[in-house]
């Protein structure tokens, strides 16, 4: 049986996939770093369901959790690399060092630890995608999106770059670009204000994990021969809306 290794999957996207891929009989081994979420999912999901507790900013972690996955887990078919956030409301010249470091910890290096984890497996068996959720707000600038909307174009390239180095081999590689998704994402950006991440989606319908777990589900299903390399998806009620002019 085949099995996906999903990054954050303690809430969001991570979570929807999760239920997605056992519904549809996978293996899903998920990671986090609230235990008692994952053991949550583990009643939820059952026996096919493996959690893996551990902050994806410390590679040594991440490396541990890795090795301590049991044979019954190994078949990995698909990575993705999930786990992420945006932290921080200021402008570039007032934000916060400890939160650009906390993005560029989790948002890149959490995504290149587990990527250089799994990628030589995937390879040995010859058999894997990575699928790696970039942002739409890593093509774009938006206003205080600084060190998060570079990060996720880091994201994006580094899903190209992944893309030449594996030219040749069975290996596919997907960046996944959702825009805005009702998920835990702005409760952690406004700091766990839940009045102030509702403003978010007020007056409009963002998209549901489940839509980009439907995502995941169809880039995986596709012949083998289709790679779908990059894919952006907005709810209908956002789109781009032009520069900004400012006036003295
Ligand atoms: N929601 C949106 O509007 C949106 C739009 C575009 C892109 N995205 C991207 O989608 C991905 C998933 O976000 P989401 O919307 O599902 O948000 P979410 O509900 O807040 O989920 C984020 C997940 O990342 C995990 N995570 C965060 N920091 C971690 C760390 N240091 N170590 C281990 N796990 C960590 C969290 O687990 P723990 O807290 O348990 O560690 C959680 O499971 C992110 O990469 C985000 O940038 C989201």
């Amino acid at each position: 049986m085949s099995a996906i290794f999903i990054s954050g999957v303690t809430s969001g996207l991570g979570q929807a996939t999760a239920q997605l891929f056992i519904q549809n009989g996978w293996k899903v081994i998920g990671t986090g770093r609230r235990a008692e979420r994952l053991e949550s999912l583990r009643s939820e999901l059952g026996e096919n369901f493996l959690g893996l507790c551990f902050d994806i900013r410390d590679k040594a972690a991440v490396d541990a959790a890795i090795a301590s996955i049991p044979e019954g887990f190994s078949q990995i078919a698909v990575l993705m690399n999930n786990a992420g956030l945006f932290v921080g409301t200021q402008p570039v010249q007032t934000a916060s060092m400890d939160d650009w470091e906390t993005m560029v910890q989790t948002n890149i290096l959490g995504l290149l630890y587990c990527t250089r984890a799994l990628l030589p497996g995937m390879l040995e068996r010859g058999k894997g995608h990575v699928i790696n959720i970039g942002s739409v707000t890593g093509t774009r600038a938006c206003r205080t999106g600084n060190v998060y909307g570079a990060s996720k174009a880091f994201v994006r390239h580094f899903s190209d770059n992944m893309r030449a180095d594996l030219l040749g081999s069975p290996v596919r590689v997907t960046c996944i670009e959702p825009g805005r998704t009702r998920t835990e994402f702005s409760l952690v950006h406004s700091g766990g204000d839940v009045e102030a991440s509702e403003r978010d989606y007020l007056g409009g319908e963002p998209l549901l994990a489940e839509d980009i777990a439907n995502t995941v589900w169809w880039v995986v299903n596709c012949p083998q021969r289709m790679n779908v390399s990059k894919i952006e998806v907005m709810p209908t009620c956002q789109a781009d809306a032009g520069t900004m002019f400012a006036k003295r």
